[in-house]
């Protein structure tokens, strides 16, 4: 007890970048408040590693990281070379299924200081309380597979199969722990992403199944919307949500949405959680490699840093978290900024800044 083992894994473009900060800030909070980090950084899983290797980790990936605490991921793909479902089924999708992460943890905050761009019915500017709730998405299997084909390829009679897969093991272990989220917090309330009226076999039986599951938590809450008008909602009232389970695409699209909501997607942290831990869980910012802006040292590091709290959080480091959620909190209300927030700051500069804090 005491050290915490973890694999930092850089990946491409400004996962590189936010990378460093991160590890700054979790360093920070160990000297503060005592625990020992021992970091092994992999230079595989990364597009950079497939180009001279052929695949994008090695044959052994699984027992290098199996004994670990826990995986700290900055952002894999790089289109331009490798094929995004290459690289990504190489890696960060193989982590999700092999380590049975099978809960996506995104949490969706308006903070003081962050310009946004939503609205209320009267015109007035979101105040932060109006939007803080929690996406749970469904992270092993449902409309990401790579089961079906195509036939007559190339002809005009071309067809597409593309199969979801939904368990209901797989279903009610994400719809079970949205429930448990929601019972310990003050609005106890779940919306459920549906598409039941046009998704006909798949969604009526999510809906099912989360109505069975709503019988168990008496004292929580189901509201079912389709996620036509749930996405509608997230922009129109985005103060109706507490907790929202979805499928593993409809999650996807929603904890790019909500974020982008609260001022710029590079706040935006994830938990991809084994709750059992029999493997490690990965923490990782929501967004991408963002190729249109890497070596320039403006990436917004608070998505990689915030993950880095919700991982001591996972850890047993509940007061590491808190101190690095409130520096960050601070740096929002009145640091330096990274251009997504209006600001001219450097990635640096913005995690040095809050990384001062936590110490
Ligand atoms: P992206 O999230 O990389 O970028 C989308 C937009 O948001 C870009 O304009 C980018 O500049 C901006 N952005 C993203 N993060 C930012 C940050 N921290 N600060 C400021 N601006 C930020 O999404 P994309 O362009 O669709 O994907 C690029 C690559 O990343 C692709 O290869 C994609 O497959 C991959 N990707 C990886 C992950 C992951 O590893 N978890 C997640 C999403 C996308
Ligand atoms: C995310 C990403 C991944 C996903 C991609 C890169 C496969 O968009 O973590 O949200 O769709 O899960
Ligand atoms: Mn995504």
């Amino acid at each position: 007890s005491g050290v915490l083992r973890i694999a930092s894994i850089p990946g491409d473009g400004i996962g590189r970048e936010v990378m460093p900060e991160g590890l700054r800030v979790l360093d920070a909070a160990s000297r503060r408040f005592g625990f020992q980090l021992q970091i092994t950084p992999i230079e595989w899983a990364s597009c950079d590693y497939y180009l001279q290797h052929g695949t994008m980790m090695p044959a052994d990936w699984k027992t290098q990281l199996a004994d670990l605490d826990a995986l700290y991921f900055g952002a894999v793909g790089w289109p331009a070379t490798v094929p995004d479902h290459i690289s990504l089924w190489g890696s960060l999708l193989k982590f999700r299924r092999e380590f049975d992460q099978y809960i996506n943890l995104r949490p969706v905050r308006l903070f003081k200081g962050v310009p946004c761009p939503l609205v209320d019915q009267r015109g007035q500017p979101r105040q932060p309380g109006d939007i803080d709730f929690l996406v749970v998405r469904e992270n092993t299997e449902g409309e990401y597979t790579k089961l079906g084909g195509i036939l007559f390829e190339g002809t005009d009679r071309e067809l597409v199969i593309q199969e979801s897969v939904f368990t209901r093991l797989g279903t009610d272990r994400v719809l079970r722990y949205a429930f448990e989220l929601a019972q310990r917090r003050a609005r106890r309330h779940v919306t459920l992403a549906t598409k039941s009226n046009g998704i006909a076999i798949s969604m009526p039986w999510w809906d099912a199944r989360a109505d069975a599951m709503q019988a168990q938590f008496p004292e929580v809450s189901l509201d079912k919307q389709h996620i036509d008008i749930l996405t509608a909602r997230f922009v129109l009232q985005p103060n109706r949500f507490d907790v929202v389970v979805a499928s593993n695409l409809f999650g996807d699209i929603l904890s790019d949405l909500g974020p982008a909501c609260t001022g710029t997607i590079g706040l935006a942290p994830s938990a991809n959680l084994n709750p059992e831990r029999r493997f490690p869980s990965l923490f990782e910012p929501v967004h991408g490699s963002a190729p249109d802006i890497h070596g320039r040292n403006i990436a917004n590091p608070v998505a990689m840093i915030w993950s880095g709290a919700l991982m001591l959080d996972f850890l047993g480091q509940r007061a590491a978290h808190d101190a690095i959620v409130q520096a960050i909190e601070q740096v929002l209300a009145s640091g330096p900024h990274t251009p997504d927030l209006g600001g001219t700051a450097s990635t640096t500069e913005m995690g040095e800044a809050i990384a001062r804090l936590v110490a």
